[in-house]
């Protein structure tokens, strides 16, 4: 019997061994084995494997020219009062009119956290411990009241976690939201290589897949036809975060105003960094484009160089929040008549892909033996018009939950909660006391339908008859 088509295209293309098994499963597990090899772009992977992982293959990293990126400061550091105002009244006629929805990336496997389940899923407040879905969900619940128009919130999971990720939400009522805004959408995959750019099984009639990284987010968005939604509910911006982040502003009308106001398709946050080796991408001008350059690609006496005034010259930190116009989206991923489609680069890292060997035995391997390939959401800011770096205070926006202990990690995100929360009271007149990194010595929890940002914690705060005294187990909802 001849051997389907799809069989012959691998084998001509040198990739064969993905069928080597094939004639030995069960029908079922052949259909299963061909479906996920239908998934594979074979030019891409012979295109990447010349690129990426030929002998002598250059750095994908080019740092000639390389300048620190511009960005926009805070009021507290020097920004201009009167600008932030006007972004801030933008943003919030841009809420009040619908145009904005929540985007939360949750594809990725979450290897260092070793939490069993989506991320999304881990308890990560101090005193309820809800979990960073129901933070966010209540955020964008809270803000929707607050600007008078629900938001729309699209989730991006993986094949891996997309199940698991719906009924979490199906069990918990959707966190009161209203289900029909509620979207979530699988990221594509990519299949790993050894370091010949052979493509690695994982058993004998399955792949070794893994999610294309968060950039993949971009043509995952068209492909579920979230762009064609937005268009319909007259959504033109898409405020993207990370799962891992319970301080992120889902939804904030100052850096949305300068987004719009600056007509700008890409922008981004930025923290100053905390030392020179922190280990954060670097906004930098490069031929005058915007581009991220991660810390491991960024030489050690860059990260550490100062100006005159001894301040570090690339300060400006990624902390992963942006926003996206729609139709700049629409751009990056759809093919227009007489223009190609601008795609984000891939990126390789050397992995530990737990495969089989020729006789089909499985292979846990001690080091690297093969390569991922991911796409950076970043790297779509040098194709964008306008686009914008704003500063953010890194206490009221950023920390991450990615390690299991030591930095970013469960305990450092639930200490910040706790200083976010002690920070509000103590600016409204309540008396906390706190250390002298300002957390607080008593737990407590403050609910985003009570508050999420400093302005909508005011007005909750002071529509109270009797303002409750700080104690242990205080919980403001
Ligand atoms: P990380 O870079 O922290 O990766 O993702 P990760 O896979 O979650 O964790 P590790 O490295 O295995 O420990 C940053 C954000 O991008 C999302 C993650 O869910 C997280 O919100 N992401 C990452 C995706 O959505 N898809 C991907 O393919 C990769």
């Amino acid at each position: 019997m001849s051997s389907p088509p799809l069989i012959e295209k691998f084998r001509q293309a040198g990739q064969g061994q993905v069928f080597a098994f094939h004639d030995e499963l069960a029908p079922e597990a052949q259909r299963h084995l061909l479906s996920e090899a239908a998934e594979i772009d074979l030019a891409e992977i012979e295109r990447l494997t010349a690129s990426l992982l030929a002998p002598g293959a250059k750095a994908s990293v080019n740092l000639e020219g390389l300048q620190p990126a511009p960005f926009e400061p805070l009021v507290a550091s020097g920004g201009d009062p009167a600008a932030w105002a006007r972004a801030k009244a933008a943003g919030e006629a841009a809420l009040k009119a619908g145009r904005v929805a929540a985007f939360t990336v949750a594809g990725g496997q979450g290897t260092r956290l070793g939490f069993d389940g989506p991320k999304g899923t881990f308890p990560v407040t101090p005193l309820k411990q809800k979990t960073l879905f129901q933070v966010f969900a209540e955020k964008i619940h809270a803000a929707g009241i607050r600007h008078g128009h629900p938001l729309h919130w699209f989730i991006m999971t993986s094949h891996q976690n997309h199940a698991a990720t719906v009924a979490f939400f199906e069990e918990h009522r959707y966190f009161g939201l209203d289900r029909a805004r509620v979207h979530f959408f699988r990221q594509g995959r990519m299949p790993a290589v050894d370091l010949n750019g052979k493509i690695l099984l994982e058993t004998k009639g399955t792949i070794a897949l893994s999610p294309d990284g968060h950039g993949g987010s971009l043509r995952a968005l068209e492909r579920a036809g979230a762009l064609d939604l937005m268009q319909r509910e007259g959504i033109d911006t898409l405020s993207y975060f990370q799962v891992d982040n319970p301080l992120v502003r889902c939804i904030d009308p100052a850096f949305i105003g300068w987004h719009l106001n600056r007509r700008s398709q890409m922008s981004s946050k930025m923290v100053r960094k905390a030392y020179a080796e922190e280990k954060v991408g670097h906004f930098c001008v490069q031929a005058d484009r915007l581009v991220v350059v991660e810390y491991s690609d960024l030489p050690m006496e860059l990260q550490c160089q100062k100006d005159l005034r001894g301040k570090l010259l690339f300060e400006a930190g990624s902390i992963a929040i942006h926003l996206l116009d729609r139709d700049f989206i629409r751009d990056m991923t759809r093919p227009q008549p007489g223009r190609a489609v601008a795609t984000l680069p891939f990126h390789r890292a050397a992995k530990k892909i737990p495969t089989i060997d020729t006789s089909g035995r499985p292979v846990k391997p001690e080091q690297a033996n093969g390569v991922k390939f991911e796409m950076f959401v970043f790297d779509a800011q040098p194709f964008a018009r306008n686009p914008l770096v704003i500063e953010t205070s890194r206490q009221d926006d950023f920390s991450p939950v990615k390690n299991a202990d030591g930095v970013d990690s469960p305990k450092t995100a639930r200490d910040d909660q706790l200083r976010q929360y002690a920070r509000w009271l103590l600016a409204n007149g309540a008396e906390a006391e706190v250390d002298d990194t300002g957390l607080p010595r008593v737990t407590i929890e403050v609910s985003p339908l009570f508050g999420y940002d400093e302005d909508s914690f005011a007005e909750s705060w002071k529509k109270l008859a009797r303002p409750p005294a700080v104690a242990d187990g205080l919980y403001l909802s």
